[in-house]
C-alpha cells in the first residue's frame, strides 16, 4: 500500500487523474470502477478537461459504478446515475451503453443486486477501481458490521452515513435508508485500487488503513490485502499518518 499526500485537493485530483490516464493509455478498452461522493469530483473534472483537450479518449472504455441508493430513479438529482452524468459522463466522449450503475428503482432490489454481480463477473476485472471512503470507513456502501460481504448486495445505511450524506439532500428525511453496493470481493478483484480521501473528517478512517488490524467494523481495512492499493490524500486527511509511510511520487 502507498500513501501519497498532496498539499491541496486540486493536487490530489491531478495525481489521481495522472494514474487513471496512464491506465487508459495502456489499455484504451479497459474497465474502470468508479465512485461517487465529493472526493473524486476534482479528478473527474481533470479527466474531463484532458478529454476535451483531445489528450484522452474514453470511447472504448467501460465503467462500472460502486453503488446506488434504493428508491431513487436515474433522474433524481441525488441518484448516483445523475451524479455520474452531471460530474463526468456528459463531459467525456464515453459510450453511455458502456456505463453501468446499479438500478436503484428496480422492482426487486435483491434481483438487481444479483444481475449487477453477474454483469461484473462477465466483464474483465477493473484495470483500476476508484474509491472514496466514508468517515466510518465504509467503501461504496459496505457499512461497518460483523462480516465482510463479498458480492453485490442490498444494504441498510447506518445512521452515521445517513447523517453524513444528508449534506447532499434538502433534509435528512429524504436520504434513502437502503442501497445496492458492490461487495468487497468485487472491489478487490480490480487490478489496481486508488482511494481518495480529503479533509479532516477522514483522518481516523485513513489512519485505520495504516494500522495492522483488518476488521469489518472498518470495512476499508480489508483493502490492505490488495497488492496494488494507492491512497491519495490531502494534508488534512493524512493528519494522523506516520510520516515514514508517506511518499510523494504517485508513479
Ligand atoms: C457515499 C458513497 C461512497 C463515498 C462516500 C464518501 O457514502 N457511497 O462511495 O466514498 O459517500 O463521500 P465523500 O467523498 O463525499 O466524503
Amino acid at each position: 500500500m502507498k500513501f501519497i499526500v498532496k498539499e491541496s485537493k486540486e493536487e490530489v485530483a491531478v495525481a489521481a487523474a495522472d494514474l487513471v490516464e496512464k491506465v487508459i493509455r495502456r489499455d484504451p478498452a479497459c474497465v474502470l470502477g468508479l465512485a461517487t461522493g465529493s472526493s473524486p469530483v476534482g479528478m473527474y473534472q481533470e479527466l474531463a478537461r484532458r478529454c476535451k483537450d483531445g489528450d484522452l479518449d474514453f470511447s472504448a472504455v467501460t465503467t462500472v459504478n460502486l453503488d446506488e441508493y434504493i428508491g431513487l430513479n436515474a433522474e433524481h438529482d441525488q441518484s448516483y446515475h445523475y451524479f455520474m452524468k452531471e460530474n463526468f459522463f456528459s463531459h467525456i466522449n464515453i459510450d453511455m451503453e458502456k456505463t453501468h450503475v446499479p438500478e436503484g428503482d428496480a422492482e426487486d432490489a435483491e434481483e438487481e443486486a444479483q444481475r449487477y454481480e453477474k454483469l461484473l463477473k462477465s466483464l474483465e476485472p477493473c484495470a483500476v477501481q476508484l474509491l472514496g471512503i466514508g468517515i466510518n470507513g465504509h467503501i461504496g456502501f459496505n457499512e461497518p458490521g460483523d462480516d465482510f460481504k463479498l458480492e453485490t448486495h442490498v444494504t441498510s445505511l447506518t445512521k452515521e452515513t445517513i447523517t453524513s450524506n444528508a449534506r447532499f439532500f434538502d433534509s435528512i428525511e429524504e436520504v434513502p435508508n437502503l442501497a445496492i453496493t458492490m461487495g468487497m470481493g468485487s472491489i478487490l478483484r480490480a487490478r489496481r485500487i486508488i482511494l481518495i480521501a480529503l479533509g479532516e473528517s477522514k483522518q481516523a478512517a485513513v489512519k485505520a488503513l495504516e494500522d495492522a488490524l483488518i476488521t469489518p467494523k472498518v470495512p476499508a481495512t480489508i483493502l490492505k490485502v490488495h497488492p496494488d492499493l494507492t491512497v491519495i490524500c490531502d494534508r488534512e486527511a493524512a493528519g494522523l499518518l506516520d510520516r515514514k509511510n508517506i511518499i510523494s511520487d504517485p508513479s
